[in-house]
């Protein structure tokens, strides 16, 4: 059931506070979206955690294969990534590259769940993740935004959806058009084994509210995290009490 607003949302009093909202949910939840689509309309950055788990997927792939790992290697192989700042955004490179379309295929989406259960690997994006927001407002999505890497964020978002949905939106992300239902069942398939491999890392803050985008539009949950911020920032909404 939608919850579109937390009990409480504490104010900020000082205008000049940077400001953390972390979006956590499950396999293509819509979680870097939304998230980059908020941050644009907040003038906030934006920062993908996954990504940075990509990243770190396709520097181990190239240098270790899909084989036997080793945590040390796995991790020197992390290490290749790194973030370059643009347009309010961060652009990952390996070795100075830029591997969007790699970081994004079959190999990685396949292997990443491996590479991030890793407790080095891990630390690593954490502290990655930490750097790039230090002093600015920042919109992070990932799956343990709010409960690890950022368990004091000023709003916390839980996103998710039906496995069908989410599979259906992924597929028309990927192939820019409605996919067959025979397609979307096997897209079904992957996204529940991903969840089930990355359920431990996967956590609800119990101080998260939980949006159920099923059947809500993309503007309608950029829409609705908007607003929660605003309520964050001093403007109308259900507030924590005034102590005075
Ligand atoms: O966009 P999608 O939901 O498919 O995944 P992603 O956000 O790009 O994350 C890719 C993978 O990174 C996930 O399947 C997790 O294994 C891992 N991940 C994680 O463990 N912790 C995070 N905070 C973010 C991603």
């Amino acid at each position: 059931m939608n919850q579109p607003t937390p009990p409480y949302i504490p104010r900020i009093r000082d205008p000049a506070t940077p400001i953390v909202v972390a979006i956590d949910g499950p396999a293509a939840a819509g979680k870097s979206s939304t998230a980059r689509w908020v941050a644009e309309r907040l003038g906030f950055y934006h920062i993908d955690s996954g990504a940075l788990y990509r990243a770190a997927t396709a520097a181990v792939l190239r240098a270790c294969g899909a084989q036997q790992w080793n945590e040390p290697d796995v991790l020197t192989a992390a290490q290749r990534v790194s973030a370059r700042d643009e347009r309010r955004s961060f652009v990952l490179l390996v070795d100075g590259v830029e591997l969007e379309q790699e970081m994004r295929g079959g190999a990685v989406t396949q292997n990443v769940s491996r590479v991030a259960q890793m407790r080095g690997v891990r630390d690593w994006v954490n502290a990655q993740v930490r750097s790039l927001a230090t002093g600015r407002s920042v919109v992070v999505d990932g799956r343990d935004i709010g409960t690890v890497v950022f368990p004091d964020a000023h709003l916390k978002i839980f996103l998710i959806a039906d496995p069908w949905e989410r599979a259906r939106r992924r597929l028309i992300q990927r192939l820019g058009r409605s996919p067959a239902d025979q397609q979307i069942a096997e897209e079904t398939e992957r996204l529940v084994q991903r969840d089930a491999r990355d359920s431990t890392q996967t956590v609800q803050a119990k101080d998260a509210v939980l949006i159920d985008t099923t059947y809500l539009t993309q503007e309608e949950q950029v829409e609705r995290i908007v607003a929660l911020v605003k309520v964050l920032k001093g403007g109308h909404g259900r507030t924590t009490p005034d102590k005075a």
